[in-house]
């Protein structure tokens, strides 16, 4: 066992312990974040007088030397060691000597591992955030494809109103682009440097914190030191984040699982993205789109986990925090994996036009377009209701669409019902004359300002 506050004890950790205590075999993906800032600060210490400037270049050889072989596989994590700040510090010093042994003046594991967690979680929000913009990309080449395949929209499941495809898809566009809002605003708000908060309450050597954050891509050193130490917010925020995502993939899937149904039959997903049953032939099953509305549970559990788990801590560091790591390493695997294969799933699937149209036709969809037409002759909207809502009654009775009754069939309803009505209540219609912002009828708008938006 590798530890670096041996000093003050007598006897060895005792092996269950060792075991139940350490993160090298979780936090080990750290490395490179660990490494970049300890590059800073070792910089710093020189810069400042703190160490020699032969020391601060013999610490940043070793350190990249360490960098190296790591990524070359020549170095492999030593389990002895308790974690990654200490499996780099002791590295260091098996390298260069006695300099090795400065590099931690004026530096805590608590501000250290505060400033690796930050970095880690800045990289994957700008990992995520283009993987959003690929979504939105595919998304947004499908709905130009689709701005005038003609689908009912749905309340409650049932068939309500007629719509484009391409107006369907807009709204989880609109979904996707609240997520990357949300990502940037989070990324503003932790862009603050902890490193130099020390333990908890900073320390005496004359610390240059501001160079160590600009050097970092922070906008500034934190003005807490204990707060800096003690501050998860970020990630519970980003977790939040991440299971607003996962939420809109979700119902996105459900959406596609249905409309994969054999009733439905408006999509087919692509083989390279279709899994098939061991037992009965016939099966082409959505198991992607299923993983990831399955998924979406654990990414909640995470961010569940992590509140939880800081409820109860007072100031500054506490051990419980280093069960933030698992939980938001889930969280980011799990949503990177989600909007890539759900992108390359959205990119290759077939939407069946033809029968989203005849679906559109049935059911009524344009019920309430035919309201609108008695309305627009003067009849006031509650009456106009009234009379649709038989009509319909007739219809179903004698299993036809509104537009197949004769004028003559219509007139003994309403007198105010003319030739024109199969017009007003056509799909075409009842799809294209809705031009109120936001509408099926202005999707051509709404694209071009989506494009200006990713
Ligand atoms: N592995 C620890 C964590 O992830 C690093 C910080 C250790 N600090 C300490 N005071 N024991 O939180």
């Amino acid at each position: 066992m590798a530890v670096l506050w041996g000093g003050r004890f007598t006897k060895e950790t005792d092996d269950a312990v060792f075991a139940f205590n350490e993160s090298l075999s979780f936090d080990r993906r750290l490395y490179k974040t660990d490494i970049t800032g300890s590059l800073a600060h070792a910089e710093m210490l020189g810069k400042q007088g703190i160490i020699s400037e032969k020391e601060a270049s013999d610490i940043k050889e070793g350190l990249l030397s360490i960098l190296k072989d790591i990524e070359s596989g020549a170095l492999e994590f030593d389990p002895k060691c308790e974690d990654i700040h200490s499996f780099v510090e002791a590295n260091l010093i098996k390298r260069i000597g006695d300099a090795g042994k400065k590099l931690h003046t004026g530096r805590s594991r608590n501000d250290q591992v505060a400033l690796d967690m930050k970095i880690y979680t800045r990289d994957e929000i700008d990992t995520i955030d283009s993987l959003l913009k690929e979504l939105l990309n595919v998304l947004l080449k499908q709905m130009e494809k689709n701005t005038d395949t003609y689908m009912p929209a749905f309340t409650h499941l049932q068939k309500a109103q007629p719509t484009n495809l391409a107006h369907y898809l807009g709204a989880y566009a609109e979904m996707f682009l609240r997520d990357k809002d949300r990502l940037k605003d989070i990324r503003k708000r932790l862009n603050l440097s902890p490193l130099g908060a020390g333990a908890l309450c900073g320390t005496t050597y004359n610390l240059d914190r501001d160079f160590v954050a600009e050097k970092l891509g922070f906008d500034t050193a934190t003005f807490n030191s204990m707060d800096s130490v003690s501050d998860r917010d970020y990630l519970i925020e980003t977790l939040s984040a991440i299971s607003i995502i996962m939420m809109h993939l979700s119902r996105f899937s459900e959406e596609i699982i249905i409309w994969n149904s054999n009733e439905y039959r408006f999509v087919e997903i692509d083989d390279a993205y279709s899994t098939g049953s061991s037992i009965m032939p016939q099966k082409k099953n959505p198991d992607i789109a299923e993983l990831v509305r399955g998924k979406t549970g654990r990414t909640y559990g995470d961010l569940i986990s992590l509140l939880t788990t800081m409820k109860g801590l007072p100031l500054a560091y506490n051990k419980d925090m280093q069960e933030d790591k698992e939980v938001a390493f889930d969280s980011f695997d799990t949503v990177k994996d989600c909007l890539h294969l759900f992108a390359g799933m959205l990119d290759t699937i077939t939407f069946n036009k033809d029968v989203m149209a005849v679906s559109a036709m049935k059911g009524f969809t344009n019920a309430t377009d035919a309201a609108d037409y008695l309305v627009k002759k003067g009849m006031p909207f509650r009456d106009a209701h009234s009379v649709i809502g038989k009509l319909v009654l007739t219809c179903i009775d004698k299993n036809c669409a509104i537009e197949d009754l004769s004028l003559d069939e219509l007139k003994e309803l309403s007198e105010l019902f003319d030739e024109d009505v199969y017009d007003a209540i056509s799909l075409k219609t009842c799809v294209e004359r809705r031009m109120t912002k936001g509408a099926p009828g202005e999707i051509i708008d709404a694209i071009k300002h989506y494009k200006d938006l990713i």
